[in-house]
């Protein structure tokens, strides 16, 4: 990675009207002008506050059919073709606005620079959670000298991690009530042509999948509209150059820090202006801004990087575990987990539980145990129960506690589901407390899985959660934590979608801040919710109900564009798989859940001895490479024709793996490429070893067995639960130059005979490969 260390540099300079933010690889300016409007400058690679005069917009002649601000002084000034740091309505700008208030006399702001300050301490958000630990902050004062309104731009440093972070907040100083519809974080006009933009779509099952599209002239908005961050569209995207790729060229990435509905939105202009901006959706938002009050917006992350998206990846991971995740899990290495869903859903009791799938997880090296849904009330199915915390004692007959002393025991951690912000009408809860689930006015209720949301604004619904969820930890010795969430939120204004947020994050404020030790994984119907907001309390997601490795892949790979491994929740589970029905090696399950923090979650007790033999080695290997996993530099591959590659690197130690998708006759000599090493050290590649399952060669297993057999018979069903063929083991040597252009792998199978050296390809196949430093290094080192 390409870093300036050792170079002084000043983190916010400030020249005359000039401002001038640096990170160690980013620089942004902007200015305030004559008329004191704050013009943007430049947001990309370092410069110096020198470069003002030359990176500034040259602008000698006035444009046609424009508005001009003040004729007498400047008959060339017109806002409409100026890039500004913060957009408003009227005086001539017909931009998108990224403010947008009402009242009784006018639409229109003008939002003029009055001052500056530069604040050394964190400084909070009221009731919204928000980034620490920065270097700096430029809080800059503006005023709009007409309506008397105040807005005050804050702009965070994270320098080491090339960070800014933007929020605004309005202030009503005049004596008259505005409406508030709009208030976006930040606003970023960028003059760059051939932009495309990258943004993260999809549904459930199928979360955060890549969307690809240039920018054309007019408006492309991005947004959620079902009351959480949702699947639908990560709240975070990247603008890129049309030819960055992986390890070339400009990209800016943007986040937020907030998980209720969200909208952003990128307009090219006739200029080539290219306003970014995102916040709070304007969608049904009414705020009234009483005399005296302000409101505040979520922080929106901002990275840029001129070498390519893995380092543009990088700043989000370094940023979020150093600066988001809090709690003693903050860069700890996260538990291995076996989770009860899939292997058993509703129907379990504590006896199978603990002789088939807790005993089974400890013998292999599982750490931690998670009791999944079902467990409390009247949960016997997805229709009722929601609401309750009561233990469902004809399942487990001594209660949560005892359960959990059992776990304990087993030398595993002890966690448990729950659901807190919703509630079934088939519930002791919503018997004596129906006025807690949130109505549409009049109108019937909607189910979304057989359930309703509660209102978290009402304050004895937030107290009930907190003494519930905070009993259920306490009294039990639970040490994790799955906060579910399944029904999507609508029939609602835009501000009680901001209001129900802030209501769940008191709530998570006040269970979790307390209670530090306990690993806290948020949910919501797989990734709904995977947002920096969420990470503010939850140190992992879970990021998608579909564990079918090869969905996960794409899954997981467009989280890995915003947020780092260590956040997302990954588990080896059944194959055929649930939701695809497809099949897939257990090899390549594990492959894809280890860049994640891994967890197991399907029956263990119905594996072959092979498999829980396989299981355990794997479990082995990732305790041993899982800070490498978890936490090391992540990297994505250009151009790897029929396959896809990950890979993960802490100093010496690299971790790639090739994922394949379909096989194809004849194969193409493939390469494996390597990032991240140092370029002159001298370097061992050792594939992972694992078994091939016999029964993939069906009858062609004749070819080398002594005697015939007949690969359906009952002989082979019985020797393949005990024994596999050994996949090739493959051992390279290289220097880090070498790998990062690429090393050839040794031949695939191609059907024309077979010895030990040849790689077996099958359809989802894959191979780990790890590096370590070559012994000669080594002996030459001494
Ligand atoms: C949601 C979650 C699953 C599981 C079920 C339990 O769908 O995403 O992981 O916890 O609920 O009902």
């Amino acid at each position: 990675m390409y870093r300036r260390e050792g170079i002084a540099m000043q983190t916010i300079e400030i020249k005359d009207n000039v401002f001038l933010l640096n990170t160690a690889n980013t620089s942004y300016m902007f200015y305030a002008d004559k008329f004191r409007h704050l013009q943007h400058v430049h947001y990309g690679d370092r410069c110096f506050i020198s470069d003002f005069e030359a990176l500034c917009l040259k602008r000698c002649i006035q444009y046609g059919d424009t508005i001009i601000y003040d004729e007498k002084t400047d008959d060339e000034y017109t806002l409409d073709s100026l890039p500004l740091e913060y957009g408003s309505y009227g005086n001539g700008d017909f931009k998108e606005a990224s403010i947008e208030i009402e009242d009784d006399l006018s639409f229109t702001c003008d939002f003029l620079y009055v001052s500056h300050e530069v604040v050394k301490e964190d400084l909070k958000i009221k009731d919204l959670p928000s980034s620490y630990g920065s270097d700096s902050t430029l809080i800059v004062h503006l005023e709009d000298p007409v309506n008397k309104l105040k807005l005050d731009l804050y702009y965070t440093i994270y320098p080491q991690e090339d960070v800014i972070s933007r929020r605004a907040v309005l202030i009503n100083s005049s004596e008259r009530e505005f409406v508030l519809h709009k208030l976006m974080s930040y606003c970023l006009d960028l003059f760059e042509e051939d932009l495309t933009l990258m943004s993260f779509f999809g549904a459930w099952d199928k979360e955060t999948h890549l969307n690809v599209t240039g920018l054309v002239r007019g408006t492309c908005t991005l947004g959620s509209r079902v009351g959480f961050s949702s699947a639908k569209n990560n709240p975070g995207f990247i603008i890129r150059k049309r030819n960055t790729s992986e390890n070339f060229g400009k990209a800016w990435g943007f986040n937020l820090v907030y998980s209720g509905n969200h909208y952003s939105s990128i307009s090219k202009d006739e200029y080539s202006i290219h306003r970014i901006q995102g916040g709070i959706s304007p969608e049904r938002f009414h705020y009234s801004l009483l005399p005296g009050n302000s409101f505040e917006t979520p922080e929106a992350i901002l990275t840029y990087s001129g070498t390519g998206l893995n380092v543009l990846s990088d700043h989000f991971h370094r940023f979020i575990n150093n600066h988001i995740v809090r709690s003693k899990w903050k860069n700890r290495e996260r538990p291995i987990k076996i989770n009860s869903w899939e292997g058993f859903g509703f129907d379990f009791k504590k006896d199978d539980l603990i002789k088939k799938l807790a005993k089974i997880a400890a013998k292999l090296g599982i750490e931690l145990f998670v009791l999944d849904d079902g467990w409390f009330g009247r949960r016997s199915s997805d229709k009722r129960g929601l609401g309750d915390y009561n233990c469902n004692l004809k399942k487990i007959p001594g209660g949560i506690s005892s359960l959990s002393e059992e776990i304990h025991k087993l030398g595993m951690l002890f966690g448990i589901w729950v659901e807190p912000e919703a509630i079934n009408i088939d519930s002791a809860l919503y018997e004596k407390h129906p006025e807690y689930a949130i109505k549409d006015g009049e109108r019937q209720f909607r189910f979304g899985r057989h359930e309703l949301l509660m209102d978290l604004t009402n304050k004895d619904v937030q107290d009930y959660i907190v003494e519930n969820v905070g009993k259920l930890i306490d009294d039990n010795s639970v040490d994790y934590i799955k906060w579910d969430m399944n029904r999507m939120m609508d029939g609602v204004s835009g501000v009680y979608n901001h209001e129900y947020i802030k209501g769940l994050y008191s709530v998570l404020e006040r269970v979790f801040i307390s209670r530090p030790d306990v690993l806290f994984e948020s949910c919501s119907s797989g990734g709904n919710r995977f947002d920096l907001g969420m990470l503010c309390y939850s140190p992992q997601i879970w990021s998608s109900d579909d564990t079918d490795p090869i969905e996960r892949i794409d899954i997981q790979k467009g989280l890995s564009y915003l947020y780092p491994v260590s956040t997302m929740g990954a588990h080896v589970s059944a194959s055929p798989h649930m939701q695809t029905l497809r099949q897939t090696p257990l090899e390549t399950r594990f492959n894809v859940a280890a860049y994640g923090c891994l967890g197991y979650e399907l029956d263990l007790s119905l594996l072959s001895p092979l498999e829980k033999y396989e299981i355990e080695r794997q479990v082995a290997y990732y305790k041993k490479h899982r800070r490498t996993f978890q936490f090391g530099t992540f990297y994505r591959f250009d151009d790897e024709k029929d396959y896809e590659a990950f890979e993960a690197v802490n100093g010496d130690e690299a971790i790639v793996t090739k994922y394949r998708r379909l096989v194809h006759a004849v194969p193409v000599y493939d390469k494996l490429r390597v990032e991240g090493l140092e370029e002159d050290g001298e370097y061992k590649i050792s594939s992972k070893p694992y078994l091939h399952n016999l029964k993939m060669f069906g009858n062609l297993i004749n070819f080398v067995t002594p005697v015939k057999v007949n690969a359906d018979s009952k002989l082979i069903e019985i020797i393949t639960k005990f024994k596999g063929m050994d996949a090739s083991i493959q051992d390279y040597k290289a220097s880090g130059r070498a790998l990062k252009s690429g090393i050839y792998l040794n031949n695939l199978f191609l059907g024309t005979g077979y010895n030990s050296n040849i790689r077996i390809p099958l359809d989802f196949g894959s191979d780990m490969y790890e590096s370590r430093v070559s012994e000669t290094t080594d002996k030459n080192k001494d």
